[in-house]
């Protein structure tokens, strides 16, 4: 039980990683706020958190804006008395052709990927420093750290987390609060499954089983990232083996960024 008595923010908690994280945080004894714009994938992942015995809470945000994750952060609080583990995971990703890339997709990926970053750790961290430290952890993506086409406001908005990631680190080491992010491979999550469907149309290959293979190609071990992979690599980051770690970005990816 590496969490006994530590609360837990998962944001986009409801569905994919999200849920599988706030699974494998939950299972250490961790007691999770699963955060959603989804209400009822929220509400979903929660009842199967609570019919396994673990403590789980919905609380519905849009993490881009800043009203509803203020209040997201006080129910936590109010729900829980604390926070010590925040895991900026909601994103969104839509391929397009740069000149097709409209002004509102751009904002949109921008904001759900990067500024809501920043903005549930502005209220979560005044929190972390009156409790004497706690541990933010971040998903990036590999689309963060290697380009692909079609992906312009993901990639920008991953390569923000990382860099983001790196500043919070170096910024908020005196008040003991450690980040780190963590960048998955593909996964066959609902938003992967959305990615697979659009890469066969705009690489022009036909159908998503025929992308999935080209993917899974470009990994040397040959598969894609479950949630319990990301589950673990975010369970360690969180936990207290991990207390001289921060700053880095964990690749959890198969080999391919090597
Ligand atoms: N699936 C992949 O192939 C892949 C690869 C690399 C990185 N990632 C990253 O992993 C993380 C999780 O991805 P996933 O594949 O599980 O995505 P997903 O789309 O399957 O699930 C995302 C969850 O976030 C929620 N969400 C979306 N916008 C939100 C908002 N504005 N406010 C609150 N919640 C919101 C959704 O309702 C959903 O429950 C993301 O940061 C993604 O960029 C995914």
């Amino acid at each position: 039980m590496r969490l006994r008595d530590k609360v837990a923010i998962v944001t986009g908690a409801g569905a994919g990683f999200g849920r599988g994280i706030a699974a494998i945080l939950a299972g250490e004894g961790a007691r999770v706020v699963v955060a959603d714009i989804d209400e009822k994938a929220g509400n979903e992942a929660v009842e199967i958190l609570v019919q396994e015995g673990r403590q789980a809470v919905f609380a519905k945000a849009d993490v881009s804006k800043a009203a509803d994750v203020e209040e997201m952060i006080e129910a936590a609080v109010g729900e829980y008395g604390r926070i010590d583990v925040l895991v900026n995971n909601a994103a969104i990703c839509r391929l397009s052709p740069l000149t097709d890339l409209t002004e509102e997709e751009w904002d949109s990926h921008l904001n759900i990927n990067l500024k809501a970053v920043w903005l549930t750790s502005k209220y979560a961290i005044p929190h972390m420093v009156k409790q004497g430290g706690g541990a933010i952890v971040n998903i990036a993506s590999l689309s963060g750290l290697k380009a692909r086409p079609f992906m312009a406001a993901y990639c920008a908005s991953k390569g923000g987390v990382i860099m983001l990631t790196q500043e919070m680190a170096v910024e908020l080491a005196a008040a003991k609060i450690r980040v780190n992010s963590v960048s998955p491979v593909f996964g066959e999550t609902p938003m992967g499954q959305g990615l697979l469907e659009q890469a066969a149309v705009q690489y022009q290959l036909g159908e998503a089983e025929l992308a999935k293979q080209v993917v899974l190609q470009g990994i040397p071990l040959k598969r894609g990232a479950t949630p319990e992979d990301i589950g673990h690599a975010v369970l360690y980051l969180a936990s207290d083996e991990a207390s001289l770690v921060t700053g880095i970005n964990l690749t959890v990816d198969g080999g391919a960024s090597a």
